[in-house]
């Protein structure tokens, strides 16, 4: 068996710093972006969270400009995650990633975001990953379970051999359409799909867990 891991609210939580500077580029543009509109981007990679913004803020533009106000986000973006550190990695993740290890259990990332390295290397967790998929390795996002089944392969597995750990609703219905075994990580009445779900990493045992998404209907 294998683990799969999206990064953004799984690892790490970079959501406010994707709402920061998202918001700010909604007010450059003179219209306002709210942490609700925020939360349907979860898992929505940087050219669609794009187009979905100007659509709500009722702007169009040409995509050449499309390509700018991408580049002046992530920089934006980049530099909020400047100074990120491993005490911001969410609970327990360290301690179960290093579990993980010691069991000999292959670890990969699923991640829509084209900074996702870097993120993994600021926070010190980039040497548990064998197998790195992110925004820079896929032409379809998620809900497409492209990312995933690179991961898979990357891993030498076959999806039903896996657990992915998914906090966005578009990223855990990549995983089930790709045939993967799902553990949900935050609000199960959200996640109610997900063969299992975990509100954080702590003390977690991937034996007893492994067992549970098997048993799950
Ligand atoms: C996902 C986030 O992991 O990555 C999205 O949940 C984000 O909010 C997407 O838009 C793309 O991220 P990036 O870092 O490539 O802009
Ligand atoms: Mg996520």
């Amino acid at each position: 068996m294998g683990c799969i891991f999206d990064l953004d609210g799984v690892i790490v939580d970079t959501a406010k710093y994707h709402f920061q500077a998202w918001k700010k580029l909604a007010n450059d543009l003179g219209f306002d972006f709210t942490e609700e509109q925020n939360e349907k981007l979860k898992g929505v990679s940087r050219a669609e969270s794009l187009n979905l913004i100007l659509q709500w803020g009722g702007v169009e533009v040409s995509d050449e400009r499309k390509e700018e106000l991408m580049k002046s986000k992530n920089d934006n973006y980049l530099s909020l995650i400047e100074k990120m550190q491993p005490e911001e990695v969410l609970d327990g993740v360290s301690e179960f990633l290093e579990h993980l290890s010691q069991k000999n259990v292959p670890i990969a990332l699923g991640s829509a975001s084209k900074n996702a390295e870097i993120i993994l290397e600021k926070v010190g967790l980039i040497k548990y990953f064998s197998v790195l998929i992110d925004g820079n390795k896929v032409t379809k996002s998620k809900p497409d379970p492209e990312v995933f089944l690179k991961g898979a392969e990357g891993l030498g597995l076959q999806p039903k051999d896996c657990i992915v750990f998914e906090d966005a609703e578009k990223g855990l219905q990549a995983a089930l359409d790709g045939g993967f075994y799902t553990v949900g990580v935050g609000d199960p009445d959200v996640l109610f799909e997900a063969h299992y779900c975990i509100s954080n990493f702590k003390n977690l045992d991937i034996e007893t867990l492994f067992k549970k998404v098997k048993s799950a209907k």
